[in-house]
């Protein structure tokens, strides 16, 4: 089968040759069933994330041993069941998430650790949605408790994580404010019906938001989404209003941001620190519910996945280089098959 083997730590766009740390070999052993309830599937579509590109540079929390093959959600075609599997046959479309290995024409799991892609869902659509929705959900819903009528500012927010945060904030009622950097994005949340899209490179964003909270006579933003941290995580914390919840989930802007606790505690701040795989291990049935609230609101049409990038394995630098050029409105795939031309509704 094909593989995305990473043989060294660095950096995955470049182009596949000797040098780059990634290869693809067409030739990598199928995977075996390895116990009696495990599943073979037939991968669809797995989605970049960008802890991926930070793993292949080494610059990522989790460190695996060499030769690893990248990879983490996905979604495909069930091919092969242990005799003891219950709840999958023989051509069901599933999707999950891994620590590794779904950059791969096929993969082996357990079958609790999957999740039914229900009939409407966008097969490919369902291999980008367990990790940057599931976060956002777990964030958003279960950690801050958004509510109709909260203010939520989503920074980064055309990105993978970020725009999942607006379309659950939506789900959930509350006014959402999105900063993206660039007229494509920006114009792109709009559309959306986002209710105040700030663009970050047009300097500050504190005087842009409180024009807008004082226009609809709002006290200040109750929930923050942060994958961004650095200047724009800083600047943020001035439009916090009191009690307000702050989700720490990502430093794409490589610093990590200071919250001093001395505000925290005159304005009842809660922050909650969030790694979303760690429920997987800690508080499992928080996951398996919320993807699977997820996948019964994308069949509903409640939530939708902007794939704004998609490629083959052998084009994997280049989807790598959407990811760190900041291209990706959305999410970035890998497809296998004929699937490339699939697209999810917007
Ligand atoms: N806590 C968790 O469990 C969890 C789960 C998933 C992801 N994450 C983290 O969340 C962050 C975003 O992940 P993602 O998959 O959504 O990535 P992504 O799709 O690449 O989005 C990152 C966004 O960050 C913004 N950004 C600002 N400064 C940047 C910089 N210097 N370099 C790159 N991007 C920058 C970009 O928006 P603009 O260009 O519009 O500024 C971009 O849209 C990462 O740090 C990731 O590790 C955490």
């Amino acid at each position: 089968m094909e593989a995305l083997v990473c043989k060294k730590l660095g950096d995955p766009t470049l182009p596949l040759s000797d040098s780059s740390p990634i290869f693809v070999s067409n030739d990598h052993p199928i995977p075996n069933l390895t116990s009696p309830t495990s599943v073979r599937v037939q991968i669809k579509a797995t989605s970049l994330n960008y802890a991926n590109f930070l793993q292949i540079l080494g610059k990522y929390q989790e460190k695996p041993p060499l030769p690893f093959i990248p990879g983490s959600d996905y979604s495909g075609v069930v091919e092969a069941v242990g005799t003891g599997v219950t709840k999958f046959k023989i051509g069901d479309f599933v999707c999950s998430f891994t620590a590794l290995g779904s950059f791969a024409g096929k993969i082996v799991a357990e079958e609790k650790d999957l999740f039914c892609v229900p009939d409407g869902c966008d097969l490919v659509a369902a291999g980008a949605l367990p990790i940057a929705y599931g976060t956002s959900h777990v964030g958003l819903v279960h950690r801050a408790r958004l509510s109709a009528g909260q203010v939520l500012l989503v920074l980064g927010a055309a990105g993978g994580v970020g725009l999942s945060a607006v379309q659950i904030g939506k789900v959930c009622g509350a006014i959402v404010i999105a900063v993206a950097r660039g007229t494509e994005k920006v114009n792109f949340l709009k559309s959306l019906g986002v209710d105040l899209v700030v663009d970050s490179s047009e300097g500050s964003i504190i005087e842009s938001v409180k024009k807008f909270l004082r226009a609809r006579k709002l006290k200040g933003v109750d929930v923050l989404y942060d994958p961004v941290g650095g200047k724009l995580a800083k600047e943020s914390l001035k439009l916090l209003n009191w009690a307000a919840n702050i989700l720490v989930i990502g430093f794409a802007s490589g610093e990590v941001p200071v919250i001093p606790a001395n505000i925290a505690l005159v304005k009842n701040w809660t922050i909650h620190g969030l790694f979303w795989g760690s429920y997987k291990i800690h508080q499992p049935k928080v996951l398996e519910d919320s993807v699977a609230e997820l996948l019964s609101w994308l069949a509903k049409g409640l939530i939708t996945i902007n794939i704004s990038h998609s490629y083959t394995l052998s084009e994997a630098n280049l989807a790598f280089s959407a990811i760190k050029e900041r291209k990706a409105i959305g999410k970035v795939m890998i497809t296998f098959g004929d699937n490339r031309e699939t697209r999810s509704r917007l």
